[in-house]
């Protein structure tokens, strides 16, 4: 992989590099599509990285479907595809952890313990083999680039690191590798946690702008649809994290919930009122 690199970068093209799990989606797409309207070649990495699962369920039952991923990896134009197993990332001995810390202790990391610890070594390990000159990330996962992003500023990791918005499907609901997993009546719930956020956001469009307020949309939006439960509703600051409790200067509302067996995140921007 790196070999394959480092011909194109002395080439002097610029390289793209797109991370995923796989069971790529039109999510995944618009990172790809980015990638190759900015970047001479583009490279995606699809590995079910273990280290990062909290839950062995999980982990077991995450998608795996490479030969889709390859045709739609050639159909959007992708120029490698790197998809290695497991004994190759974590070889026997492998015992370094690359951690970041108050940025990852919050949300998904007070929920998932190890979680981002898992993100930060495997996407460090990933940016060393690929050395991409940019690496595209999903706002999806807001707090997931948030942390790559301090770990490539304190770490002096020499790559630009993007971020593309959230592609969602029509209802609403953010497209993911796990909406596979819904069935059909918890597929039609699911659209209550994008409905509580986009409440939100017109709440606070319109003036109201208390974190318990705001964040109670979400809550009760979740709580009246069936087969799914909240996990955690934060507003943050879009860059330190810190919770807030007004949303003027601007926020981000995260949330998780599970519906029916599924965790399923999602969040939405509050840009600063004038
Ligand atoms: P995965 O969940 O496959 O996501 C890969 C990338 O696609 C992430 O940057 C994610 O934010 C982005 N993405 C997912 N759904 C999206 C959507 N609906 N719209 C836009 N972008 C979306 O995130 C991971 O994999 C892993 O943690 C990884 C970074 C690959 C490290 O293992």
């Amino acid at each position: 992989m790196r070999a394959w690199s480092r011909g194109h970068l002395a080439a002097g093209r610029t390289l793209g590099f797109v991370p995923t799990m796989g069971a790529l989606h039109e999510g995944h797409g618009d990172l790809v599509r980015a990638s190759r309207s900015t970047d001479d070649v583009t490279v995606i990495s699809v590995f079910v990285n273990p280290t990062q699962f909290d839950d062995n369920a999980d982990f077991d039952l995450y998608p795996r479907t490479l030969d889709a991923d390859l045709s739609m990896a050639r159909e959007l134009g992708v120029h490698a595809l790197f998809a290695p197993s497991a004994h190759a990332m974590y070889r026997p001995g492998h015992d370094t952890v690359v951690s970041v810390g108050t940025l990852a202790s919050t949300m998904e990391g007070a929920q998932r313990p190890g979680h981002f610890d898992g993100v930060a070594t495997v996407v460090t390990k990933l940016l060393h083999i690929v050395e991409p000159t940019r690496a595209w990330f999903g706002a999806k996962d807001w707090q997931q680039v948030t942390v790559v992003r301090r770990m490539v500023a304190d770490l002096d990791m020499d790559v630009d690191i993007r971020t593309v918005p959230t592609r969602r499907e029509p209802d609403g609901l953010a497209m993911s590798s796990r909406n596979t997993r819904l069935g059909e009546r918890a597929r039609e719930s699911a659209t209550c946690l994008w409905r509580g956020l986009s409440a939100a956001r017109d709440a606070h469009f319109g003036g109201v702008t208390g974190a318990n307020e705001l964040k109670d949309l979400v809550t009760r939006s979740v709580a009246t649809a069936g087969l799914c439960s909240i996990e955690y509703v934060s507003m943050v600051h879009p860059d330190t994290l810190e919770e807030l409790t007004d949303s003027r200067g601007g926020a981000v509302i995260c949330a998780a919930m599970w519906c029916d067996g599924v965790r399923l995140i999602d969040n939405v921007e509050l840009p600063a009122s004038r």
